[in-house]
């Protein structure tokens, strides 16, 4: 996939179909130790050892609609090809965490992509999920936390179109905040 936002819709999906009611979200741009990672942490129904070893085989997969599942197999290849990898640590009826790294600076690594808009669109269209989105750049992080969120905003929805034109502007101020200064001396 081109964007490494692409990766990340597809773990947050699997967890959701993992029956997952609360799902963490955290990147880290380490661009001193030159490593990149995203971890998706779940509380959905897991996966048995077996599953754990086999799920990144393309043929491997749970779902009814088609035999194949690609997420983690091209996540897999992804961060192989930009010399990381990707750890899977499960356990059947308490969840999943899935840890993809890359090296940063390899010249093969996916941009990471629009990050606002994919997080404001996972927030939109899982309304009832509780979702945490956890984003660090060297020294600086931004947080969002669903749980939060509702609590500011009362009764209105996350559907509703100004809470979302609020959410995008919210998202990508916090995130480009993430990129400005003098923090990538280092780099
Ligand atoms: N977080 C998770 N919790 C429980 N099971 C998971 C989780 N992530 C993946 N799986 C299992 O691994 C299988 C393979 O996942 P993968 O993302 O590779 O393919 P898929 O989701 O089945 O299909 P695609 O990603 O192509 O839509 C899933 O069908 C599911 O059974
Ligand atoms: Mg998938």
């Amino acid at each position: 996939m081109r964007e490494l936002a692409l990766h990340i819709l597809d773990l947050v999906q699997n967890a959701i179909e993992a029956q997952a009611s609360r799902v963490e979200l955290c990147i880290n741009e380490d661009c001193a130790k030159d490593v990149l990672t995203i971890r998706v942490l779940d509380n959905g129904r897991g996966m048995s050892e077996e599953m754990v070893r086999t799920v990144r085989d393309p043929f491997v997969t749970t779902r009814f609609t088609r035999r194949i599942g690609l997420g983690l197999a091209l996540l897999d290849m992804s961060t192989a090809r930009s010399g990381g990898s990707v750890e899977i640590e499960s356990e059947p009826g308490r969840g999943t965490k899935i840890t993809a790294s890359y090296q940063y600076s390899h010249f093969d690594r996916p941009p990471l992509g629009n990050m606002a808009a994919t997080i404001q669109t996972l927030i939109t269209l899982n309304p009832q999920l509780d979702f945490s989105y956890h984003h660090i750049v060297m020294k600086r992080a931004f947080s969002v936390e669903t749980r939060e969120l509702a609590a500011a905003i009362g009764d209105i929805p996350f559907t509703h179109p100004e809470i979302i034109e609020w959410l995008k502007e919210y998202l990508a101020a916090g995130i480009a905040n993430l990129y400005g200064g003098e923090q990538f001396e280092d780099c």
